[in-house]
């Protein structure tokens, strides 16, 4: 199935997932170690991955009041996804989460794609202010958001992290 493109970087290609990514969508989120500090229970069942893809089929990017997954894809496998949602009440500022697969860690593949996202919600939907909610634990998060450039808010171990 064809997947609709919402960038192409360097190593990456940020897209829809379609019904085809289901199965390594499920496999990512059940890893315990990459779900430990998510909204999810593992194992993660593959009809939840399905009925996640369905239910974004006809969310917009950018969409206020809606979380939408962003595929990305290297070397045409879905290694992971960038989540982004534009506050309802407030459409100048959105929120930002992200999951990539254990074994397409420590490339650079999420800085890459979570910096392209940001740049199309402050070039291109008008968004002024982004921040992702992140554990203090949670090191590699920490560590991706802070590479990026952006700044602690908030009382640990939960922290808002900005930015602009
Ligand atoms: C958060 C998460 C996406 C970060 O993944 P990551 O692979 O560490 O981040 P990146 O893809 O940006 O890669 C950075 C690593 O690649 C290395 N790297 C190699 N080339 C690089 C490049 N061109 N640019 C940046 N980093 C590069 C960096 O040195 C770093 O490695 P290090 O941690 O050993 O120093 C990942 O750990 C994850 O999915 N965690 C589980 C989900 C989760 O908790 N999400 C957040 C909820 S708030």
């Amino acid at each position: 199935m064809t997947a609709e493109i919402l960038a192409a970087t360097e190593h990456l290609v940020l897209r829809r997932m379609t019904n085809d990514d289901a199965a390594a969508l499920a496999a990512y989120r059940s890893d315990p170690v990459q779900a430990r500090y998510q909204s999810w229970e593992t194992p993660y069942p593959l009809d939840s991955a399905r009925a996640l893809i369905a239910q974004m089929r006809n969310v917009r990017f950018a969409q206020p009041g809606v979380w939408l997954q962003i595929g990305i894809e290297t070397s045409g496998r879905l290694i992971g996804d960038i989540a982004v949602r534009v506050d309802g009440d407030q459409a100048r500022q959105a929120t930002v989460g992200f999951t990539l697969a254990a074994d397409a860690q420590g490339h650079g593949y999420a800085t890459e794609a979570l910096r392209t996202v940001i740049s199309l919600l402050f070039t291109e939907h008008d968004v002024h202010r982004i921040c992702a909610d992140c554990d203090t634990r949670n090191h590699r998060s920490v560590a991706l958001l802070e590479r990026i450039g952006m700044r602690r808010g908030g009382s640990p171990p939960q922290v808002s992290l900005v930015e602009r």
